[in-house]
């Protein structure tokens, strides 16, 4: 190849990383309940069209499921307009991979202004839900690259401190929850949260949720209220 094509082709590449939208980055392609979202936008758009963003929706929801799986309620501010540009880089350069380290995790929590604080109560949102085999499966088999396993493996289910517990017996599912221990200020956060009641982990919690809540949030004339979730309005 020469060095003209070498550059013809990693503009290509640029250009068609850059023409992708959010959903079609590795982090998001396993998201699911779009369908749910929809549901919940048209029967929204039907009595009061023009109104709730799929921003708020989604934030609505997120508490909701939340509160559905035994966790904590919290009000949630609304009033978020929806974006009319959506990346695939920015989602794959801000959202942290489930390989990341304890500084990859910090950096990508800090330059949206979450603290060390935030970054253990948030990742105690993976008490509940389910992951594919991609996000983990690289701990099952050849860790290290000697046919091993990652020693500090595990999984659970309903919304309580029973993360905490399994990230502290070394058993977290991502190496992105084992990497909260390699830290002094963020084990000791969970130390301190396992011997705090569950009451005071919801609570800390949904204060958290809430400040990621606000992170570039769109308000007044930014943006738009999507009539459908999936697209921009024409
Ligand atoms: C600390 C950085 C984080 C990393 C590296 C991370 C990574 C992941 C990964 C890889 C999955 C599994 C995806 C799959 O295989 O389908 C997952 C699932 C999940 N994460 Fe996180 N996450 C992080 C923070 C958060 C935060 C801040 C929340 C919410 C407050 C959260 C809530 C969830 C939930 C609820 C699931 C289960 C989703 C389902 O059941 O479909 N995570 N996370």
């Amino acid at each position: 190849m020469t060095a003209l094509s070498g550059v013809v082709m990693d503009l290509c590449f640029s250009t068609h990383l850059a023409n992708q939208a959010e959903k079609d980055a590795a982090p998001n392609l396993t998201l699911r309940g779009f369908d749910f979202i929809d549901r919940l936008k048209s029967q929204l758009e039907a009595e009061c069209p023009g109104v709730v963003s799929c921003a708020d929706i989604i934030a609505l929801a997120a508490r909701d499921s939340i509160v559905t799986t035994g966790g904590p309620f919290w009000r949630v501010p609304t009033g978020r307009r929806d974006g009319v540009i959506s990346r695939l880089l920015e989602a794959q350069n801000n959202i942290p991979p489930p390989f990341g380290n304890f500084t990859t995790l910090q950096t990508l929590f800090a330059n949206h202004g979450l603290d060390l604080k935030d970054l253990v109560l948030l990742s105690g949102a993976h008490t509940i839900g389910v992951s594919h085999c991609s996000s983990f499966s690289n701990r099952l088999y050849n860790f290290t690259g000697v046919g091993d396993q990652d020693p500090a493996f595990g999984h659970r289910k309903t919304f309580d401190l029973s993360y905490y517990t399994l990230v502290l017996k070394r058993r977290g599912l991502f190496e992105s929850d084992a990497a909260l221990l390699t830290n002094s200020v963020t084990s000791s956060l969970i130390t301190q949260l396992l011997q705090g009641s569950v009451e005071n982990f919801f609570v800390e919690f949904a204060k958290s949720v809430e400040k990621m809540g606000r992170i570039n949030v769109k308000t007044g004339s930014q943006g738009e209220i999507r009539k459908q979730c999936a697209f921009v309005n024409s």
